[in-house]
């Protein structure tokens, strides 16, 4: 099997990919999982017709820090034409490092048009658009699939097939169908078979929540990388987890409180330091701040609280008050000290180089 058809730092044998997620993988959470080992990012997926149309808010999705990179920017929409018109300003406009094609997106809205896992129910179709879109740009083009449109079309192999014959130089698969969205479990056979099936690299994705499970889905498949997204929730620190396991080293534990906060006010901080509008950055966050926050002591009533958050200076209080009503000191001082740690949006190795308050953090982060 050829490897990944764009340069990836360090050359890591399995590599490890945040998964495109609409309203989640955003730049400033994209860079946090890039400092904690995630090896590829992806924005969230991108309409094509938006794209072409110069529509504003389409475009304000397509922008990135250059220390993202290795970066995949995702498209996704029904017309080929329109696709290739797409990747073809994607590729003068921003340059990723490739563009990749959503061919998995469940949602009503996208479906009803054929867009996302619509496309699935015609291979024809299919074929036609990941073409057009290798045809408009000269980066690598690469797709992300679901197993099909539902269970009587369940046919993973054929649709990786697909688009590898119409010039798709990496597929992923998410092994669920769309009528499937995310119930039951990821079929991981089906993964593996896809990856006896086709001569280029299959990412696989879905379902993983741990180390040990990325570990697990490299043994189990022989996929040539992973890719996560639910599990990075409020855990950025997954992928450095992941790459423990995936060498056989000793996993680094789950981060204490401190630093699980320190994390989060440093990815809140990035958040709307990219953002025009500050507040609507922190109403945005809202979601981030629930999902850091998940199984912490006396979350609930702290949930409570960061569901009304209006501002940093907020965030920064509520969380330095749990901290020092749980007796973990130092807190507050803490947090704000932590405020002083390089720019936001700066380089992502100043948390790293920030010294002994930020230790675990240094510790579960990667060299990079
Ligand atoms: C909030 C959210 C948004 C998502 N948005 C996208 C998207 O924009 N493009 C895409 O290909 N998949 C999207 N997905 C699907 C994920 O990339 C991934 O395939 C799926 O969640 C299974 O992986 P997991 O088990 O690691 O979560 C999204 C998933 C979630 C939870």
């Amino acid at each position: 099997m050829n490897g990944l058809p764009f340069e990836v730092p360090g050359a890591p044998e399995t590599p490890l990919f945040l998964a495109p997620q609409a309203g989640v993988s955003e730049s400033p959470f994209r860079r946090l999982c890039r400092h904690f080992g995630a090896d590829v990012v992806l924005t969230e997926f991108v309409s094509a017709e938006g794209i072409v149309r110069g529509n504003e808010r389409t475009t304000a999705y397509l922008r990135f820090h250059d220390d993202e990179r290795p970066l995949g920017v995702q498209i996704f929409g029904a017309d080929p034409v329109a696709m290739g018109e797409a990747a073809a300003l994607v590729t003068e406009t921003c340059e990723p490092d490739f563009v990749d094609i959503n061919f998995g997106c469940p949602v009503k809205k996208v479906v009803k048009r054929n867009g996302g896992s619509g496309c699935l129910r015609d291979l024809g179709l299919v074929a036609r658009i990941v073409r057009s879109v290798d045809e408009a740009t000269r980066l690598p083009v690469t797709a992300k699939i679901r197993s099909g449109f539902d269970e009587a079309s369940r046919d993973p192999v054929a649709i990786a097939r697909v688009c590898q014959d119409a010039g798709a130089r990496m597929v992923t698969l998410h092994p669920r169908t769309r009528a499937d969205m995310y119930s039951g479990t990821a079929r991981w056979e089906e993964i593996a078979a896809v990856v006896k099936a086709v001569g280029i690299p299959v990412i696989g994705n879905g379902d993983v929540r741990t180390g040990q499970d990325a570990r697990r889905m490299k043994d189990e498949t022989g996929c040539f990388g992973i890719m996560i997204a639910r599990g990075s929730h409020g855990a950025p620190w997954l992928f450095r987890q992941s790459r423990a396991a995936l060498d056989g080293r000793h996993i680094p534990g789950e981060p204490d409180l401190a630093t699980r906060f320190r994390i989060c006010v440093r990815h809140a901080e990035n958040a709307v330091a990219f953002e025009d509008d500050p507040d609507k950055a922190v109403r945005e966050f809202r979601k981030h701040l629930g999902w850091y926050t998940k199984g912490v002591p006396e979350g609930r009533r702290l949930r409570q609280r960061l569901f009304r958050v209006e501002g940093l200076g907020e965030v920064r209080s509520v969380l330095g008050e749990h901290l020092r009503r749980q007796g973990v000191f130092p807190g507050v001082d803490e947090l704000y000290r932590y405020r002083g740690i390089g720019a936001p949006n700066g380089p992502n190795r100043d948390l790293a180089a920030a010294g002994s308050s930020v230790s675990q953090e240094s510790a579960l982060a990667t060299d990079r």
